[in-house]
């Protein structure tokens, strides 16, 4: 072995070692603020700001498996008078010019196996908040896995159906 194999190696990790604490150090807010989208749709102007209902965006979330997300039309409806030279708002005309939904990136995902459906929560006035957070203080949403515990907590304090999980699980 020659003499100064141990230093260099040293020396190495220790380089590896601080990339790796540089990487990650930084990523993490990346992935906090959630993935990019195709326009940057901000919450926090649309519904904090300017205080448009969140249904007036999702109307159909009371009543469907999937409230989906609105389409370019409904942007229209205000940004044909609203910032119209906007390049953000020229993008949702070429959207609509050649009729292409907007790529919009899912953020909330549950297991496959489970089928969340909206209305018996909103029913029972369960506000937006209480699942999505503070969505009107965001600009960027951040990516949300919601795992059983999520769910079952919460069943759990409001004294909801939790035997379906019991019966599967135990
Ligand atoms: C009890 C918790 C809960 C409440 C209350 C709730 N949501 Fe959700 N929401 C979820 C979950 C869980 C998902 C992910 C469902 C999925 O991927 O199928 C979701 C997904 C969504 C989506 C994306 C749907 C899609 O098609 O991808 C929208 C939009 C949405 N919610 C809007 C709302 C609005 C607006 C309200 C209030 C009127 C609301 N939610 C209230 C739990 C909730
Ligand atoms: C009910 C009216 C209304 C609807 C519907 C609407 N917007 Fe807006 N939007 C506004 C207003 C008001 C502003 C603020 C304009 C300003 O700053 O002068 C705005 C601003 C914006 C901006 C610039 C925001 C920024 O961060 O500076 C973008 C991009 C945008 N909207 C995209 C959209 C998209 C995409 C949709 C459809 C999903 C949509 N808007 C639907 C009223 C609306
Ligand atoms: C002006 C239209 C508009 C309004 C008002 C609006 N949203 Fe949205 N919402 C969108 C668009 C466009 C997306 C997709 C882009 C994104 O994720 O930012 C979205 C995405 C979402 C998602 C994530 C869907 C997913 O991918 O899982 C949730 C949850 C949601 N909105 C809830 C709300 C709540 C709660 C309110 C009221 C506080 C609200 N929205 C008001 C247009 C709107
Ligand atoms: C913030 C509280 C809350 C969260 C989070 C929540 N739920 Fe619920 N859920 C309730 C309440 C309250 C009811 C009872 C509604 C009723 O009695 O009509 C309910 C009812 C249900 C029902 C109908 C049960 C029955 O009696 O048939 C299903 C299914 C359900 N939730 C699934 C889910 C799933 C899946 C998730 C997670 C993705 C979830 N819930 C998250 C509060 C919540």
């Amino acid at each position: 072995m020659r003499k100064n194999t141990v230093p260099i190696v040293l020396t190495l990790l220790t380089l590896i070692f601080t990339g790796a604490f540089i990487y990650f150090f930084f990523a993490p807010p990346a992935k906090r603020i959630g993935p990019e989208q195709p326009i940057p749709f901000s919450h926090n102007v649309h519904s904090g700001v300017k205080q448009i209902q969140c249904q007036y965006c999702h109307p159909y979330v009371a009543y469907s498996n999937h409230p989906g997300l609105p389409p370019v039309e409904k942007c229209l409806h205000c940004h044909n008078y609203i910032i119209v030279k906007h390049p953000w708002i020229q993008k949702e005309h070429r959207y609509f010019n050649t009729q292409t939904p907007t790529p919009w990136v899912k953020v909330n995902y549950v297991a496959e196996h489970v089928l969340f459906n909206h209305q018996r929560h909103i029913n029972s006035k369960i506000a937006c908040r209480e699942c999505h957070g503070q969505i009107e203080n965001l600009h960027r949403l951040p990516q949300k896995v919601w795992r059983m515990g999520m769910c079952l907590e919460c069943h759990k304090k409001k004294k909801a159906n939790v035997d379906c999980w019991l019966a599967c699980h135990s």
